[in-house]
């Protein structure tokens, strides 16, 4: 009987702490001015619309970006994208989350134009404890630059994913204790995105330049929520209780898993696992793993 006491006291107070809300300051869901500030590129990055649309442009100057406000470490992060439309060849897209200093953490999404009617490639990296070199790349079950769609990022200390419309289409474990794989679960990251000339290397390798007649090129972004992301302060990461909090145990299940391969199949260009030329002397350790 007090041992059953003594647990079910336990238990309750694992829950108060684990669901106790923190007060924190969010700002309004989906208002950039709150949110974010621009950081380069001048006028060529705008918010909009009472803060509910931010617009980056590329001209032959330059090209802008901006970063959230707020640090986090861990959550669930979306935002709404739609790319530069029709030529937007040889322009880069990034939208990312990432540490500072030396032995980063980085988690990427980014999309490289193409000729009008040519496909998007969204291209896809992580970097945990400075060592990159993850890249997936894919085409998308839609053109990109027709609509705005959610990207999302599941960050947690069991995994990442990365979700399309919230499909999830990569994701990275937590592999650190079995195979000694760097994860990112020290270093607060901050949500970042740029527009930029990549013409160097982006479209078919470097092959087809920015036409400068179509500029500004211009990317649209609405609806960044990151009220399900914990916020990171005065050195502590501060959660904040949702019933939609789920996020922090979320790993794929049989349908995510169904979803993910089917992505694979159908939408994956590239794949550093499968790349034996690049890495001679065997794989990166994660590459083992079953999906
Ligand atoms: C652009 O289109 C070409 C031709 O369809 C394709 O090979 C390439 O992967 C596309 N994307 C990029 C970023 O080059």
């Amino acid at each position: 009987m007090e041992r059953r006491k003594m647990i079910y006291l336990r238990n309750l107070l694992l829950l108060l702490l684990i669901d106790l809300p923190v007060l924190v300051s969010h700002a309004a869901a989906d208002d950039f001015f709150n949110n974010v500030e621009i950081t380069w590129g001048g006028s060529r990055g705008e918010i909009m619309d009472r803060g509910g649309l931010l617009q980056l442009s590329l001209d032959k100057i330059s090209g802008s970006g901006f970063q959230s406000k707020q640090e986090y470490l861990f959550g669930r992060i979306d935002m709404q994208i739609k790319v530069v439309p029709d030529n937007s060849a040889g322009t880069v897209t990034a939208y990312y989350l990432s540490s500072q200093g030396d032995s980063h953490d980085e988690i990427d999404f980014e999309f490289l134009g193409n000729l009008s009617g040519e496909p998007y490639t969204l291209h896809t990296n992580i970097y945990s404890q400075g060592k990159g070199n993850r890249e997936q790349q894919f085409q998308l079950w839609f053109d990109p630059r027709l609509e705005f769609h959610t990207y999302t990022i599941i960050w947690n200390p069991t995994n990442i994913i990365w979700y399309v419309d919230n499909v999830p289409i990569r994701v990275f474990r937590n592999v650190q204790e079995q195979l000694g794989v760097p994860y990112p679960e020290k270093q607060p990251q901050r949500v970042y995105s740029s527009l930029w000339n990549g013409d160097s290397w982006a479209t078919r390798g470097g092959l087809v330049k920015i036409d400068w007649s179509q500029a500004p090129f211009t990317a649209s972004y609405r609806n960044f929520q990151t009220i399900n992301a914990c916020v990171f302060s005065n050195g502590k990461s501060l959660c904040r209780s949702t019933t939609t909090g789920s996020w922090r145990t979320t790993t794929l299940d049989v349908a995510g898993l169904g979803k993910l391969q089917n992505v694979r199949r159908n939408n994956m260009i590239y794949d550093y696992c499968s790349d034996t030329k690049r890495f001679p002397h065997g794989l990166p350790l994660e590459c083992s793993l079953e999906l």
